[in-house]
């Protein structure tokens, strides 16, 4: 089969089982931006209130770049690693005066923002703005080094992971790629007793040929 069929399995497959989530219901740069920075070490169940809760609060990411750094750490408060709450605070700031309020849509200076790494640049750009960038997660390393075969992250490996991603983005909105290979790691692709039957990539899974996936990566 194709690679291009693997995009088309792995979409239906997403259309059928992505949870509903609200970070799903927009397509504001700033909304899906805070919620993947929530998302970076916090568990989506976690992140949901937190995440409802701010946007309440600062429905604009002019309010968070007005609001003293008091208020925006109170609505952080539980969610733990501060300085992902102050990083962005602080690139609110830069959005606001340097950017004239709009997010940049461009890889450099987005990833440029303080607190966004390579895989929140991937996330938010990709879905917010439909650019063809990886968002590799633990969950979408697991289940790529599965579906490729692959033991260890070397720095070949990774690139190997981050290029066929990219070739799954074949005509499709890259942020719907980039959710569903969250989603098969979140829902199917587990560390331990992965559920293959259910997977839309099992039928070209490296690892499962290969016997037993929980051996991937190690
Ligand atoms: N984990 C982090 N960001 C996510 C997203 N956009 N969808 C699903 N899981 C995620």
């Amino acid at each position: 089969m194709q690679i291009n069929n693997v995009s088309k399995m792995l979409l239906h497959w997403y259309g059928d089982n992505k949870r509903d989530l609200p970070i799903r219901l927009t397509k504001d740069p700033y909304k899906i931006w805070i919620s993947e920075i929530m998302l970076q070490q916090t568990q989506m169940k976690t992140a949901i209130p937190y995440y409802t809760r701010w946007i309440d609060k600062f429905p604009t990411l002019e309010l968070v770049a007005k609001a003293k750094s008091d208020k925006i750490l109170k609505s952080w408060e539980g969610l733990g690693y501060y300085r992902r709450c102050l990083n962005f605070h602080k690139a609110s700031k830069i959005v606001i005066n340097k950017y004239n309020g709009r997010i940049p849509n461009e890889y450099e200076p987005f990833k440029a923002l303080p607190g966004v790494g390579e895989y929140t640049a991937g996330a938010v750009l990709s879905i917010a703005f439909g650019i063809a960038l990886p968002a590799i997660d633990g969950n979408v390393r697991r289940v790529m080094s599965r579906f490729k075969g692959i033991k260890n992250f070397t720095k070949r490996n990774k690139i190997i992971i981050y290029n066929s991603i990219v070739s799954l983005f074949n005509k499709i909105n890259p942020g719907d790629i980039n959710q569903a290979l969250m989603e098969v790691g979140a829902l199917v692709c587990f560390p331990i007793n992965p559920l293959c039957n259910k997977c839309p990539l099992s039928y070209q899974c490296k690892a499962l040929k290969n016997g037993n996936p929980e051996l991937y990566p190690n």
